[in-house]
C-alpha cells in the first residue's frame, strides 16, 4: 500500500494498533446500593458477580469519557489525533440526540479532518463499530479509524428499580484500527446478528419519535432503562456462544486454538455458561464485570484494553470479542493480535485531569439522579479534575426559545 494518505488503495491487512480505556473515579459499591433499593451485596455478587461499578462525575459526559479513552488509544498507536480519518462511537447513552457523540469527540481530541458518526447497536456497539472500521479500511477508503465504546448509563437508570440499577456502570474503551502493508493478522472472522423478537426486552421507552418526551412520560419513568432480565439472560447465553463459534469458524480456526475470549461483561453467570457451552475453561475468559458492572457498548473495549495491559495477550494470539445487547443484537470478532503489548504504557501520557472540562452554564441542569447523589455525597468522593480539552456547550445553547 502506498500513495497519498494510502487512500484508494487496498491494504494487505487491517490491524489494531492502539487501545485504551477510561473509567470515572467514583465507585458505587453494592453496599451503597443497599441504601437505595431492597437488595444485598450477597444477592448482587452471587447473581451477577458485580462488586462495584463506576459513576461519572457531574461535569463528565459520554463524549468526555470517550475522548479520554480515544486519546489513550491514539497515543498507544503512536499517532497524532490529526491522522485519524474516521471516528466511530458505539453508544446508547449519547450526549445528545444530535449532534452525534462522535462529532463531539472529534473536537475534543483535536482532530479537524475525520468523518465521525455514532453506531447504535446497544451493548454490541463496540463490536459493530470495530467491524465497520475494518470494512472501511479494507475497502481502501480510510487508513486509521478510531473506534470507541462509551456509556454513561447511570443517568438513564431508575435508582428505585432493583432489576436494573444494580447492573450498570459508566466508562469507555477504544481502539485504533489501521491499514497495514504487512500480510496477515487482524480481523479473521466476523459475525453480526439482530433479532427484533427481542426489541422490547431491554429498552428505553420514551424520548424517541414513537413516544416523545413529555411531563407524562417522565412521570411514568419512561426515560429510564427497562429490562426483562430472565429473557435477556436466556438469549445472551445462547447467542454469545453461537456468535463466537460462527466468527471462529469463518476465521478457519478450531475453538480450542483460541487463546482468550473477551466477552461482554453483563453477568459472571452468563460468562460461565458461555465457557461451558464452548467447552472452555474460565481461564480463557477475560472477566472484569466485578469491578465495572455492565458498561454496555464500552464493556468489550474496556476489557480488551485491560486484557492487553494486564499481559493476557501477546503477539500472534487468537482472541475473540463477543457481545450481545438490546435489539437483540450480537456480534463476534475473531482477531489475530499483532501489536506490541508494551505500547500500552504510552496511554499513561493521557491524564484524565487534562482531558475534561465543565460545560458552560452546567448549573442550569443537574445531570445526576438525586437518589444517587445523596448516597455518593454521604460517603464523600475524589476531587473532580477539570481542564479544557472537551468543549462545553456554547452560551446560546441555554437561551430560551421564544414562544
Ligand atoms: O447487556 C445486556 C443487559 N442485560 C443483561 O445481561 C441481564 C441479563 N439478566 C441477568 O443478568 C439476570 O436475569 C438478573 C441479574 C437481572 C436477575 O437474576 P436472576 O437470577 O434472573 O433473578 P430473578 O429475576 O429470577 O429474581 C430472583 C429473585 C426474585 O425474587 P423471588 O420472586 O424469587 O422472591 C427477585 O424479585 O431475586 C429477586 N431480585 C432481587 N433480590 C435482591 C431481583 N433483583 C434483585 C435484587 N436484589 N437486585
Amino acid at each position: 500500500m502506498s500513495g497519498k494518505d494510502g487512500r484508494g488503495l487496498v491494504p494487505r491487512s487491517v490491524r489494531i494498533t492502539g487501545w485504551g480505556h477510561y473509567a470515572p473515579e467514583r465507585v458505587l459499591t453494592n453496599a451503597d446500593l443497599e441504601k437505595l433499593v431492597d437488595t444485598s451485596d450477597d444477592w448482587i455478587r452471587s447473581r451477577t458477580g458485580i462488586r462495584e461499578r463506576r459513576v461519572a462525575a457531574p461535569h463528565e459526559t459520554t463524549a468526555t469519557l470517550a475522548a479520554i479513552a480515544g486519546k489513550r488509544a491514539i497515543a498507544v498507536a503512536g499517532l497524532d489525533p490529526q491522522e485519524i480519518d474516521l471516528i466511530l462511537v458505539g453508544t446508547l447513552t449519547p450526549d445528545y440526540w444530535m449532534p452525534s457523540t462522535a462529532a463531539l469527540v472529534k473536537e475534543a481530541i483535536g482532530n479537524t479532518r475525520a468523518a465521525a458518526f455514532d453506531v447504535m447497536a446497544a451493548c454490541s456497539g463496540f463490536v459493530y463499530a470495530y467491524a465497520t472500521a475494518d470494512a472501511y479500511i479494507r475497502s481502501g477508503m480510510y487508513r486509521h479509524v478510531l473506534v470507541i465504546g462509551a456509556e454513561l448509563l447511570t443517568r438513564f437508570l431508575d435508582f428505585s428499580d432493583r432489576n436494573t440499577c444494580i447492573l450498570f456502570g459508566d466508562g469507555a474503551g477504544a481502539v485504533v484500527v489501521s491499514a497495514s502493508d504487512e500480510e496477515g493478522g487482524g480481523l479473521a472472522g466476523m459475525e453480526m446478528t439482530t433479532d427484533p423478537d427481542g426489541a422490547y426486552m431491554i429498552w428505553l421507552p420514551s424520548g424517541g419519535s414513537k413516544s416523545p418526551p413529555s411531563a407524562e412520560t417522565v412521570r411514568r419513568g419512561e426515560h429510564y432503562v427497562r429490562m426483562e432480565g430472565k429473557e435477556t439472560y436466556r438469549y445472551a447465553t445462547k447467542t454469545l456462544a453461537t456468535s463466537a463459534l460462527t466468527a471462529i469458524s469463518r476465521a478457519g480456526w478450531d475453538p480450542a486454538e483460541v487463546d482468550l475470549f473477551i466477552p461482554h461483561q453483563a453477568n459472571i453467570r452468563i460468562i460461565e455458561s458461555v465457557a461451558k457451552g464452548l467447552d472452555m475453561s474460565m481461564d480463557k475468559m477475560f472477566v472484569n464485570v466485578d469491578r465495572y458492572g455492565n458498561t454496555s457498548a464500552a464493556s468489550v473495549g474496556i476489557a480488551l484494553a485491560e486484557a492487553v495491559d494486564f499481559g493476557r495477550v501477546k503477539v500472534g494470539d487468537k482472541i475473540v470479542f463477543v457481545a450481545f445487547g438490546a435489539g437483540f443484537t450480537s456480534g463476534a470478532a475473531a482477531v489475530e493480535w499483532t501489536a506490541d503489548p508494551a505500547n500500552g504504557r504510552r496511554a499513561a501520557s493521557v491524564a484524565p485531569a487534562a482531558s475534561v472540562r465543565a460545560p458552560v452554564d452546567w448549573d442550569s441542569v443537574d445531570p445526576m439522579p438525586a437518589r444517587l447523589t445523596a448516597v455518593l455525597n454521604d460517603r464523600g468522593g475524589p476531587p473532580v479534575p477539570l481542564d479544557d480539552v472537551v468543549p462545553g456547550e456554547p452560551e446560546h445553547a441555554h437561551r430560551k426559545v421564544p414562544a
